[in-house]
C-alpha cells in the first residue's frame, strides 16, 4: 500500500481523497496520514456513539452557533452558514424521529453529525470544522448538557421541597419522637422533621447553582489544544450558546471536567440524602415502628409470602444511590492523572455521569409521590410518645431554668429516669413530693413541661421544633417555594 504524504499540499485534493471509496470505510478523522484503515477491533474498542448519542442535541446547538460565527467572521459565506445551520436542523429532526443510521465507524456523535452533514452538502459541510476540534467540541456539549439536566433536576428538587411543605400543613400538630443514635431521644413536630429535608435539599439546590454557574463557561474555539490562528469570535459563540463567559485558557478548557466532577458530587450529595431518607422510612413503616403508612402503589409484593407489602421503591432509592456515588469516585479515578491537556480516557467521563443524571433523575420523581401519598399513623404514635422518657430533657431545663446547675440537673433527672423506670411509669407519674425529696426547686409547675406535647411546646430556641418557631419557618418555606 502507497504510503501517503504527512503534508496534504493542496487542499482540493484532500476532498476528493475524503470522498474515495476506500477511505470511505475508515473513519472521517484518520487523515491522509495513516496507511490503512482501522483494525475492526479497534472501532468497536473506540466507539462512544453506543453512550454519547444523548449529546445530540447539544452539539447540533454549538455547531450551528459554530457555523453562524465562522459566516459572521467571513471564515466561510452567508450562504454557507445557512446551508449548515439548515443542513445541521434537518439531521437534529432525523435523529429525533429515530431516522438516524449510527454506525460505531463514525466513532462518537461529532463525527456522526459532521459527517451527515458533509452527505448531504459535500465541500460545504467540510468546512463546519474550521477553527474547532471534537476536544473544544466535546467539552461544549458536555457543559450544556450539565447546565440542562442541572435546571431539570432543580426543578425536580423544588417539587420534593414542596411536596414536604404540603406534609408539613396536613401533619400539623403530629408530634414523633426524635432520634440520635437510633434511641428515642426527644419529642419533636412532625412538621419539624419534614422541613429538615426540605434545608437539605435546599443546599443541593445551592450546590446545583454553584457548580452550574462554574459549568457555564464556554470552551468552544480552544480547538485541540491552543487556539486557532483563524480570526474566529468566542464571544459570540458562547453568547448564542447562553454561557456566561469565555474560558481563558484553551489547554485548561479542553482538559477540564472540574465541572463534570462537581455535577457528579452534586448529584451524589443528593442521592445519599434521598438514601438516608428512604432507610429512615423503611424504618418508619415496619410493624416494629409503625409509624407510617406507604401508598401501596409504591410497594411490591412477595412472591412466596401473600401478607407482605414491601418498599422496594424506597429500598431501590437507598440502593442507586451506590451507582451515583460510583459515578463520582469514577471520574475522580479518571482525570487524577493525566497530564495536560485532552486524552481519549476523557471518553470514559461520558457513561458515570450520564447514569448518575438519569439515575438520581428517576429518585426524584419517584420519591415525590411516596412522600405525598404516605399516611402518618398518628393513633400508633400517639399511643406510643410517652415511651422512652422524651421529656428528660425538658425536665432537666425546668430545673435549670429554677437555678440548678446543668450537672447536677442532668444527674438528677438520670435519678429519676431509673427510679420511674423501675417502677415502670413515667415521669409525669411521680407526685410532687416525690420530686421534692429530690429537689426543692420543684413545684407544681413542673407538671407544665412534663409529656411530649409540653415538652414540645417548652422550646423555644430558633430552629427548634417549638410550635412557634417551625410555624414561621413552615410559614417562610410556603413564602420561598410559592414563588417557584
Ligand atoms: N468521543 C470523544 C470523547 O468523548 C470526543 C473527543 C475526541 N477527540 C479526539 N481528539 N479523539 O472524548
Amino acid at each position: 500500500m502507497v504510503r501517503r504524504s504527512l503534508f496534504v499540499r493542496n487542499p482540493a485534493s484532500l476532498s476528493l481523497e475524503l470522498g474515495s471509496p476506500r477511505l470511505s470505510q475508515s473513519s472521517p478523522s484518520r487523515s491522509g496520514a495513516f496507511d490503512s484503515a482501522a483494525d475492526p477491533r479497534v472501532e468497536q474498542f473506540a466507539e462512544s456513539i453506543s453512550f454519547d448519542q444523548v449529546l445530540a442535541t447539544h452539539d447540533i446547538r454549538g455547531s450551528m452557533a459554530h457555523a453562524r460565527m465562522l459566516a459572521a467572521q467571513g471564515l466561510i459565506t452567508a450562504d454557507e452558514g445557512q446551508q449548515i445551520v439548515a443542513g445541521l436542523k434537518q439531521i437534529g429532526g432525523q435523529i429525533a424521529a429515530g431516522q438516524f443510521a449510527w454506525q460505531s465507524r463514525l466513532e462518537d456523535i461529532h463525527m456522526h453529525i459532521e459527517q451527515a452533514l458533509i452527505d448531504q452538502l459535500g465541500d460545504i459541510g467540510r468546512k463546519l470544522h474550521t477553527a474547532r476540534s471534537r476536544n473544544d467540541q466535546v467539552a461544549t456539549d458536555l457543559r450544556l448538557w450539565v447546565r440542562e439536566q442541572g435546571g431539570a433536576i432543580d426543578g425536580l428538587l423544588v417539587k420534593l421541597q414542596k411536596a414536604w411543605v404540603c406534609r408539613c400543613e396536613q401533619d400539623a400538630d403530629v408530634v414523633v419522637p426524635a432520634y440520635t443514635h437510633l434511641r428515642r431521644a426527644q419529642p419533636v413536630l412532625a412538621a419539624h422533621v419534614w422541613l429538615a429535608w426540605v434545608e437539605k435539599l435546599e443546599r443541593d439546590r445551592e450546590r446545583l447553582r454553584d457548580c452550574l454557574r462554574r459549568a457555564n463557561v464556554s470552551p468552544l474555539g480552544c480547538a485541540a489544544v491552543a487556539g486557532t490562528s483563524l480570526p474566529i469570535d468566542r464571544g459570540a459563540t458562547a453568547r448564542e450558546l447562553g454561557f456566561d463567559s469565555v474560558s481563558n485558557n484553551s489547554i485548561d478548557a479542553t482538559s477540564d471536567r472540574d465541572f463534570l466532577l462537581e455535577f457528579a458530587f452534586v448529584l451524589s450529595l443528593i442521592a445519599l440524602h434521598l438514601s438516608a431518607w428512604a432507610e429512615e422510612w423503611i424504618l418508619w413503616s415496619t410493624t416494629e415502628y409503625g409509624f407510617l403508612e406507604l401508598p401501596h402503589a409504591f410497594c411490591t409484593g412477595s412472591s412466596i409470602m401473600p401478607q407482605k407489602i414491601n418498599p422496594d421503591v424506597l429500598e431501590l432509592i437507598r440502593g442507586k444511590s451506590a451507582r451515583v456515588c460510583g459515578a463520582l469516585q469514577t471520574l475522580l479515578m479518571l482525570t487524577k492523572g493525566l497530564p495536560l491537556a485532552y486524552h481519549r480516557d476523557l471518553q470514559e467521563d461520558k457513561p458515570p455521569v450520564f447514569d448518575a443524571a438519569r439515575t438520581v433523575r428517576a429518585c426524584l420523581e419517584l420519591a415525590e409521590p411516596v412522600i405525598a401519598g404516605s399516611r402518618l399513623n398518628t393513633a400508633t404514635i400517639a399511643a406510643r410518645i410517652e415511651d422512652g422518657f422524651l421529656d428528660a430533657t425538658a425536665l432537666m431545663e425546668y430545673l435549670i431554668r429554677r437555678g440548678l446547675p446543668q450537672r447536677s440537673a442532668h444527674h438528677l433527672v438520670g435519678e429519676l429516669v431509673s427510679e420511674a423506670s423501675r417502677g415502670g411509669h413515667r415521669l409525669r407519674d411521680f407526685p410532687l413530693e416525690e420530686f421534692r425529696r429530690h429537689s426543692l426547686l420543684v413545684e407544681n409547675s413542673v407538671y407544665d413541661v412534663l409529656g411530649a406535647a409540653n415538652a414540645v411546646a417548652a422550646l423555644v430556641s430558633h430552629g427548634s421544633s417549638g410550635p412557634a418557631e417551625v410555624h414561621m419557618q413552615l410559614r417562610a418555606w410556603q413564602n420561598r417555594l410559592a414563588s417557584l
